[in-house]
């Protein structure tokens, strides 16, 4: 279930599958593997779906580290960071990870460099409908139905999450997306039965599949207004609610 770049130097590791498969592989005992910075968030998570979640998370993203750099899963303490990905701890490692999980799935990406993954479960989304004028990419026709609006969503959100930004309706609204050339990606979509899946990064080259998915997209998401102005307002932007309905 796992794809890699195939162009050195960064090879990227990146995961989908069910929580449930993940759930099965975790250790007995959450303490003996979480550091203490995870431990305290997952104790403050009460609802079991979300603590579900956020364990296979951050168990995945162990078992992509593991494979990627070596030593076991439980080597790689990772430490919380309010509202970015957690980091690896160690500090002889320049990984860096990303996390995301929707309904049913759980999707981990692991590389040497900032990446961003977005996965949304596939299921009516009528509500998106409203937010059409902040994700529109060019050449998209006026009308666009749910799904497609969902697609948007992803290679947005995987861009945001890149770039370690809230997905606010400002940010969404100042990113251009358009279809490119693989050699020109900034981001890559997977369009499945169950999910829709994007991996944002500045790798270029060409991706594996990933399980129970078509062929990767390659789209280009650039930001419209510079990026140091994007990046100094990101520093003083509230947190916000999530917008997906
Ligand atoms: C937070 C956000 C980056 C992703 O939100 P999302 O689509 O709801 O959630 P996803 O499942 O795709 O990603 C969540 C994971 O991304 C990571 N993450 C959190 N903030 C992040 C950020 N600013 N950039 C990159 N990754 C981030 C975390 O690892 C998190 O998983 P964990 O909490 O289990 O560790 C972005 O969409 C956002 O700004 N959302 C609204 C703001 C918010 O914080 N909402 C929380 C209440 S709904």
């Amino acid at each position: 279930m796992d794809a890699s770049l195939t162009v050195a130097p960064t090879p990227i590791w990146l995961q989908v599958e069910p929580i449930r498969s993940v759930l099965r592989r975790l250790p007995v005992g959450v303490s003996d593997w979480l550091s203490p910075s995870e431990r305290e968030r997952y104790a403050g998570l009460r609802v079991a779906s979300r603590a579900n979640q956020f364990l296979a998370g951050h168990w995945l993203v162990r078992e992509g580290l593991a494979t990627r750099h070596g030593g076991e899963p439980r080597d790689w303490p990772l430490r919380e960071r309010r509202s970015l990905p957690p980091l690896p701890e160690r500090e002889d490692s320049p990984a860096q990870v990303s996390i995301s999980h929707s309904g049913d799935w759980i999707a981990a990406a692991v590389a040497d460099e900032p990446i961003g993954v977005d996965l949304e479960q596939r299921r009516p989304r009528a509500g998106l409908l409203a937010f059409a004028h902040l994700l529109r990419a060019e050449d998209d026709p006026p009308e666009l139905d749910e799904d497609t609006l969902l697609q948007r969503w992803v290679i947005k959100e995987a861009w945001i999450k890149r770039h370690g930004f809230s997905a606010l309706p400002e940010r969404l609204a100042r990113i251009a997306l358009r279809r490119c050339a693989e050699a020109e990606a900034t981001v890559r979509l997977w369009v499945g039965a169950s999910f829709h899946l994007a991996l944002a990064c500045d790798v270029t080259g060409c991706i594996g599949a990933v399980a129970e998915t078509g062929p990767c997209e390659a789209w280009l998401a650039v930001a419209t207004d510079a990026e140091a102005r994007d990046r100094a307002a990101a520093r003083s932007e509230p947190a916000a609610t999530s917008l997906l309905p």
